[in-house]
């Protein structure tokens, strides 16, 4: 098993900052998008504080359909332009919701979730899915986290080959 532990004392860039090093590690060697995505989901659940659920959504055939992820069991298929991850796919943006209660169309996955941030993963312009994480605490995430997450994402996007996985 690999060690998740993070320094103590460090500021939210200092974490992102390891949680980088440690991604890139997990990664090293392996181009298979499936295990570095579920790697990538455990590191983050279990190193960033007050999460309740962290995973991917992929874009198959039109919909984003369920990938690996940490945390209680969720809704399979999202439809583009449906709740927080749908929203983000469609527009390709970054979602930052402080109240997922005030987001017309949230999909409740799990009751306990207050805020969540969702950020699209593209390859050459191609959108292969979703990174979702949800809190139970309100106003969770801000763009530091944001800048964090995506470049967590980035290790696993420049590592991993996703054919077989996101099928437009
Ligand atoms: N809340 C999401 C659905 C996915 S779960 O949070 C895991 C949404 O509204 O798209």
């Amino acid at each position: 098993m690999h060690a998740t532990q993070l320094t103590p004392g460090l500021t939210k860039t200092g974490v992102f900052a390891e949680l980088r090093q440690q991604l890139e590690g997990l990664v090293q060697g392996e181009s298979d998008a499936l295990p570095n995505c579920a790697n990538a989901a455990a590191l983050i659940y279990h190193s960033l504080p007050d999460l309740n659920w962290a995973g991917f959504y992929f874009l198959r055939h039109g919909e984003l359909v369920l990938g690996p992820f940490q945390g209680k069991a969720a809704c399979v298929r999202i439809g583009l332009g449906q709740g927080v991850c749908g929203t983000a796919a469609q527009r390709r943006e970054v979602l930052i919701v402080p109240d997922v209660q005030a987001f017309p169309g949230h999909i409740a996955c799990d009751a306990a979730s207050r805020s969540e941030i969702v950020i699209p993963m593209l390859q050459s312009g191609r959108l292969l899915g979703v990174l979702d994480i949800d809190s139970p605490v309100p106003d969770r995430f801000d763009r530091d986290d944001a800048q964090g997450l995506d470049a967590l994402l980035s290790v696993v996007l420049e590592a991993s080959d996703f054919g077989g996985l996101a099928i437009p």
